[in-house]
């Protein structure tokens, strides 16, 4: 039966992963997935979670079955780190979340959840979007429409164009949002625009699928929130899909959440129960360790302190190389305007060059990037900052 599969080509962003692990160029710059690096080019683990990690190790009696919905701490402690702990819905009973394998995982599973209870409704997904948004929801069996996101000339969200495409979306159909950090562009909405978007979500009737991976780069904990948190306080239903990839650096340990507000909370038992049933269908249970390392660092006031100063870190480290590269090139004249670099949000931005630009950098100066040129500011450090704006102006000129 094999002879009737054709082969797939490789994931355009792991498939870059694993091109930069091959090549052997000393100089070599990896700008492509994301995950953060430190100014040495490392992906360390992070203190606070080695510590809870080595503290796990003693405390640990068991390694049984865990459940469908993972590690209920933990689940406690998410619902907490994203609306907030003090954000009225959480005495409700109106939200519930599941521990979920990985941002994907989370996706997953609410697109199935969404599936089995109106199964007509439509997903309308922001262009540009995280390359995998559309394969893995997509293959939920949403039927996709686009709404438009970011404009390419302006460097910033096209406002306009998207209120207009919302405006039109029926109701029942989902709208995904990126939480904060956007991906691929790093363009946020504002504060105001999430209050619009809300205005038109109860004035349509249309139910924001939120995708938060990236609490605490962009602007801080609470103000990466602002979205969901007031969405949380004002519509009938949202669902939050959220990973623990990026703010906790546990990536492999595929750590996710899936959160679901109810109108009531009958009707959040009901959903929970739904989703669980959905993950027996397809995984049985989530990974429990790094579950249990986040639960631990936030329920340990010296590990929590400890990990919200290394997460402040990484978000200022971030920052500071999105302004190091934006100065660097607008020193050396590129004749490009490089400045939404610095006034983006998160790991991300699109360099915004061309595609033969962008392949010389790979081969001849070792410089991997998506193809769709968005650049990971983490992979930007203070000895890699010359060869890379030194190799830009070259295939710039
Ligand atoms: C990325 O966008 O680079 C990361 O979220 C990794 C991935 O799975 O694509």
């Amino acid at each position: 039966m094999f002879e009737n599969l054709k082969p797939v080509a490789i994931d355009p962003i792991l498939g870059l992963m694993v091109a930069f692990k091959a090549d052997n160029r000393a100089e070599k710059i990896d700008l492509g997935v994301g995950v953060y690096q430190d100014d040495r080019g490392r992906t360390p683990v992070m203190a606070s979670v080695k510590e809870a990690e080595s503290r796990l190790m003693k405390l640990e009696t068991t390694k049984s079955y865990q459940g469908m919905a993972g590690d209920p701490d933990y689940n406690q402690r998410m619902m907490e780190l994203l609306l907030g702990k003090d954000h009225s819905i959480l005495s409700t009973g109106r939200v519930k979340s599941i521990q979920a394998p990985g941002g994907s995982g989370a996706l997953r599973v609410g697109a199935e959840v969404i599936r089995r209870a109106r199964p007509e409704s439509k997903l309308w997904v922001g262009i540009p979007t995280w390359p995998n948004h559309i394969p893995l929801l997509g293959s939920a069996g949403f039927d996709i429409k686009q709404y438009p996101y970011y404009d390419m000339d302006a460097r910033q969200v096209d406002t306009e164009k998207m209120m207009e495409t919302l405006r039109q979306v029926p109701v029942g159909d989902l709208v995904l949002l990126h939480g904060c950090c956007h991906n691929p562009t790093g363009a946020d909405l504002t504060n105001e625009q999430w209050d619009s978007i809300a205005d038109l979500a109860l004035e349509r009737g249309f139910i924001p699928f939120i995708d938060t991976a990236y609490q605490g780069l962009g602007n801080g904990l609470d103000q990466d929130a602002y979205g969901m948190r007031m969405m949380a306080e004002r519509l009938p239903e949202v669902i939050i899909a959220s990973s623990c990839s990026k703010n906790f650096g546990l990536y492999r340990e595929r750590t996710g959440s899936i959160t679901f507000i109810a109108e009531t909370s009958e009707q959040a038992d009901i959903v929970v129960s739904q989703a669980m049933s959905t993950a027996r269908s397809i995984y049985s249970m989530p990974p429990a360790h790094g579950a249990l390392l986040v639960s631990m660092v936030l329920g340990d006031p010296q590990l929590r302190s400890q990990w919200e100063t290394e997460l402040e870190e990484v978000r200022l480290r971030i920052k500071s190389m999105r302004n190091l590269l934006c100065d660097s090139l607008e020193n050396n004249a590129a004749g490009m305007d490089f400045s939404h670099i610095k006034r983006q949000n998160g790991m991300f931005s699109f360099l915004g060059i061309t595609t033969p630009q962008l392949e010389r950098l790979r081969t001849e100066f070792g410089i991997y990037i998506v193809s769709s040129t968005r650049i990971n500011l983490a992979g930007v450090n203070s000895n890699n900052i010359k060869h890379l704006t030194q190799s830009l102006l070259t295939v710039l000129e």
